[in-house]
């Protein structure tokens, strides 16, 4: 697959709110927008550092999976997402090669992206986001 730049860092955060003097205060980054995901059941607050995004995931419900993620593995880096130009080839090609999907198909994410997940199975651990601007 042909992959641009990493769009995003996620990171899962049991509050945003309380993030916002490390990302802001410290690192002097600028939180410029906060957005809910109603189908992932998180909040999330976008950071823009060059091409890049730090995305912090605060859980809305104790069913979203980042809640999960939380409980299990404690706060912390969550996913990364790589950008593409096309998702859907994108897709075809990883299952082509035999790795796991979480969504076969493109799906509505944050920032009006496309997105899709790839199984940490099939990643060496490491939850893999592919996404498009539509
Ligand atoms: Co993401």
């Amino acid at each position: 697959m042909e992959l641009t730049h990493i769009e995003h860092i996620g990171i899962a955060v049991k509050s945003i709110e309380e993030q916002l003097p490390y990302y802001e205060g410290v690192l002097g980054l600028k939180c410029y927008n906060i957005e809910t995901v109603e189908d992932q059941k998180v909040k999330t607050a976008f950071f823009q550092i060059g091409q890049t995004k730090i995305e912090l995931l605060e859980p809305t419900s104790e069913e979203s999976t980042v809640a999960k993620f939380i409980e299990k593995r404690g706060e912390g880096v969550h996913h990364i997402a790589f950008a593409t130009n096309n998702l859907t080839e994108a897709l075809q090609q990883a299952e082509e090669k035999g790795v796991r999907l979480i969504d076969s198909k493109p799906r509505a994410g944050a920032e009006g992206l496309n997105i899709a997940f790839l199984h940490p199975k099939s990643t060496g651990s490491v939850l893999t986001e592919l996404c498009e601007h539509p």
